[in-house]
């Protein structure tokens, strides 16, 4: 109930920015790059569950990527590669793609390290970058994130127009699927008790992190202004 009466809020404040969906776009690129670059670190590692949660990471990565390039696309541009082109070009080590040329509007930035960027994923982060973390936390925030973020899609449908709508419920249930899919991750990695104890403590960040995204919204108003 908290959590819907905060994605309310969130919703409307985020619809108030008139660039609203390029955010939106910037935020799906960031979660590509955290679960795609978790997705080589884990695919690296032994036992059968990194290889499980290799493979889970590398699907959401590219479910990310597909979510920016549909915010993208009702801006009226496009991504100009595939997240499997992305991918591949990492890959072969060719391509340094920190900053890279995004999208046919021409525009350009630093899509890597949003955890480090705004006060409030400072504050959810506490002032560390998130592959920082080790794995059982990265999966408790990710979890928390990705529920969160399902919420605040879903509430996003009341303030946006209908063709954004149409475009926005699909990638809301995404969402959820992916906050279930890290959720058995987790449990799988640290047991019930454990998970129950991590995903309280990294919904206490959200709570404070929440408190600050006023702030940052209106340091993008006055950034974009
Ligand atoms: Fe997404
Ligand atoms: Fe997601």
């Amino acid at each position: 109930m908290v959590d819907e009466v905060l994605a309310i809020v969130l919703a409307r404040i985020i619809t108030l920015l008139p660039n609203y969906l390029l955010l939106l776009k910037k935020l799906e690129v960031g979660v590509f790059f955290f679960c795609w670059r978790s997705h080589r670190e884990a695919k690296g590692l032994p036992t059968c569950f990194y290889g499980t949660l290799a493979k889970t990471l590398k699907e959401q990565a590219l479910s990310e990527y597909g979510h920016a390039q549909v915010f993208c696309k009702l801006t009226g541009s496009k991504l100009n590669m595939s997240g499997a082109g992305l991918m591949s070009r990492e890959e072969k080590a060719a391509f340094d793609w920190g900053c890279v040329d995004w999208d046919t509007s021409g525009e350009s930035y630093q899509a890597d390290g949003m955890s480090t960027r705004y006060l409030s994923t400072k504050i959810f982060f506490c002032f560390r970058t998130a592959n920082s973390y080790d794995w059982e936390s990265r999966l408790a925030f990710m979890y928390v994130l990705e529920d969160f973020q399902s919420l605040f899609y879903k509430q996003l449908l009341r303030f946006v127009p209908e063709e954004v709508q149409l475009k926005l419920a699909p990638i809301a249930e995404d969402e959820l699927t992916h906050a279930i899919e890290i959720h058995a991750c987790l449990r799988c990695l640290v047991g019930p008790n454990r998970q129950e104890w991590l995903i309280f403590l990294w919904q206490i960040r959200k709570y404070l992190a929440l408190v600050c995204i006023p702030v940052d919204a209106c340091l993008q108003k006055l950034i974009n202004s």
